[in-house]
């Protein structure tokens, strides 16, 4: 899950790599580099860390070069160093890589024993020495390429630079994403074509096996079996959309600033207002009265929203779920009736675990039903019904708005079961499609709760551990909470149902440990109320997250309340959200992280 960059430009390049990069840099950010041809050589700038980094080090000393490569990293095989960054060289080309070569060792012992000397840890590097290999043995660039191709297990995108040939870039995906950029008099390679938007948006994607060589005169495709084959240029969607921070400090912040807006927007695509009525915007090739059984597969804050959407399918759709992480699902062999329904749950569609998930899936005869943020990813492809949520580029590592569109696109779905399988009564949809409609608005209220949540944050700054309780829906909710919590500001966290409370994690309860409970006014609530007793009766630190005057009817000792609007209780995960990312954000900056890039992490993560 690194981003990779190629341009073949009219002028020098690496202005426009480096700004291609920034849009990848969700990808990873462990260190950054790109390779041109300076006088038809290879050359390489690479440093450690984030881009900036690299951007100083071009500073210092500039390329000049009309084509070039660029890429960003994850790292998986070696440290994040400088030596280990991408590109990779020898003195035949320059290559990045996204993905995992499973069999570089023993390619790595082979290509040592014919002499190649190898300077990283990255599986990557063996890439460049392979086809350098067949290069050595005299075959044109492209040739080498297509014959390294087969020799290589896993899954990888690749770019390729080659000495002394200053009109040709070589792409290559399997089991990762790449785009084709077509400019005037330029082409572009990109993980995707929000890296390419500031130059084009026409658009082409390789499909899996497919190689393709660039010259500025256009693109020519190959297929695993070497076939000339033809792909579709198509516009972007990607450029009408500002990647920008605005008046915001970070990303995250004006994400969760936007929710309102494209939870509304998301809405609006999947209900007929005016009716009260749920009107999915696509054709659903199998019969949604016959769902007897779903499945859900996701992961991480994705995994979060189909656990909460696990509530509402079985209660307003009488169809029982069963979910998994993605991680453990794809290995867990479940039997699967043919016919059956998975639902994959993803902002980039490009989670590898979830896609290994929709493919098992698949194989067993499951129709896939995949909830995307980005419609031209993989699992949007390779799913059956595409039920995008439109919050359109989630820039931010944290997951935040993609999350309440997930919701927003489940709870739709849960209706559009529900009715078509006669468990959801006319006069029921319209009511919940009348509370669904209220959500924008109520998310906009929610945001006022940010002051208090601020003064919150402060004091969470200098805690050690964090623990979230809730029921029923916010009990997934407690555990994005937790998940939220720790990814940004390194604070040990953990979310529990809070029934389970007495169960062990009540011996944690102290002075020291501020316990955070979603306790939104639903049918759960007085027994929410009993278990904050048990915890105010241990000396814990309770902060309330819940509806003002129910809250205070509740006449438990707390120390903080944070009062959120009056909700309907079935979608109040969608209002409730606000504070826990709010949580999350305002404690990391309090703490002086990076809250849109936390350490380790990366948005898409298209690697095991
Ligand atoms: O792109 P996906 O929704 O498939 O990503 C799934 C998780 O990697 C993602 O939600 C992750 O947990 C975020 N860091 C959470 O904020």
């Amino acid at each position: 899950m690194c981003g990779i960059v190629g341009i073949l430009g009219a002028g020098p390049v690496a202005g426009q790599i480096v700004e291609a990069l920034k849009r990848l840099e969700y990808r990873g950010y462990d260190s950054a580099g790109i390779a041109t041809l300076e006088s038809g050589r290879l050359a390489r700038r690479r440093a450690e860390g984030k881009l900036k980094n690299l951007e100083l080090r071009l500073l210092e000393e500039p390329l000049r070069g009309a084509v070039g490569i660029g890429h960003t990293r994850w790292a998986t095989h070696g440290k994040p160093t400088e030596t280990n960054a991408h590109p990779h060289a020898s003195h035949r080309l320059a290559v990045v890589h996204n993905g995992i070569i499973e069999n570089f060792r023993e390619l790595r012992e082979e290509l040592t024993r014919k002499g190649h000397a190898f300077s990283t840890e990255t599986d990557s590097e063996v890439v460049a020495h392979l086809v350098t290999d067949l290069m050595d043995g005299g075959l044109p660039p492209h040739e080498a390429v297509m014959a390294a191709l087969p020799q290589l297990k896993g899954a990888f995108a690749l770019a390729f630079l080659f000495d002394r040939q200053g009109d040709l870039l070589i792409g290559a995906r399997r089991g990762a994403p790449l785009a084709v950029g077509y400019g005037e008099g330029e082409m572009y390679l990109g993980s995707d074509a929000l890296a390419l938007a500031p130059f084009t948006d026409t658009i082409a994607y390789l499909e899996e096996g497919d190689c393709v060589v660039l010259s500025r005169a256009g693109a020519a495709y190959h297929d695993a079996s070497g076939r000339v084959v033809n792909r579709a240029k198509q516009k972007s969607l990607a450029s009408a959309f500002m990647i920008d921070k605005g008046n915001y400090r970070h990303f995250m912040a004006k994400e969760i600033h936007e929710q309102a807006e494209v939870v509304g927007r998301t809405l609006a695509h999947y209900l007929d207002m005016s009716e009260g009525a749920v009107r999915l915007p696509f054709d659903v090739p199998f019969d949604l009265a016959g769902v007897e059984r779903l499945t859900i597969s996701a992961c991480g804050t994705a995994y979060m929203a189909g656990l909460t959407a696990k509530y509402w399918f079985e209660r307003i759709a009488r169809v029982p779920v069963d979910i998994d992480v993605a991680s453990e699902f794809r290995y867990r062999e479940a039997p699967m009736t043919r016919g059956g329904v998975t639902i994959v749950v993803s902002q980039s569609g490009e989670t590898a675990d979830t896609l290994a998930s929709l493919r098992y899936a698949k194989q067993c005869g499951q129709n896939i039903v995949g909830v995307v943020n980005v419609a031209t990813s993989t699992m949007a492809r390779e799913s059956d019904v595409v039920a995008l949520t439109l919050a359109g580029p989630e820039i931010g590592v944290a997951s935040t708005k993609a999350f309440t569109c997930q919701l927003a696109v489940l709870a739709c779905l849960a209706l559009a079961i529900g009715r078509a399988r006669g468990t959801l009564a006319r006069d029921a949809e319209r009511r919940f499609v009348d509370e669904l409609i209220a959500l924008p608005g109520l998310i906009a209220e929610a945001m006022g709760v940010e002051p208090k949540i601020e003064a919150v944050a402060r004091d969470l700054s200098r805690v050690r551990d964090v623990l979230y309780l809730g029921r029923g829906t916010s009990y997934p909710l407690a555990l994005e909470g937790a998940l939220k919590l720790k990814e940004l500001s390194y604070i040990h966290a953990e979310g529990y149902a809070a029934g389970e409370l007495k169960h062990g994690p009540i011996a944690l309860i102290d002075e020291a440990m501020p316990v955070i409970v979603l306790a939104p006014n639903d049918a759960v609530f007085e027994k929410t109320v009993s278990n904050m007793q048990e915890v105010a009766a241990r000396g814990g630190r309770i902060i309330l997250i819940g509806d003002g005057d129910a809250a205070k009817a509740a006449s438990v000792d707390v120390e903080a309340v944070i009062a959120m609007p009056v909700v309907a209780p079935t979608f109040a995960p969608i209002v409730y959200a606000i504070p826990i990312q709010l949580i999350a954000y305002h404690t990391a900056v309090f703490m002086g992280k990076d809250a849109d890039q936390p350490r380790n992490l990366a948005k898409s993560v298209t690697v095991e």
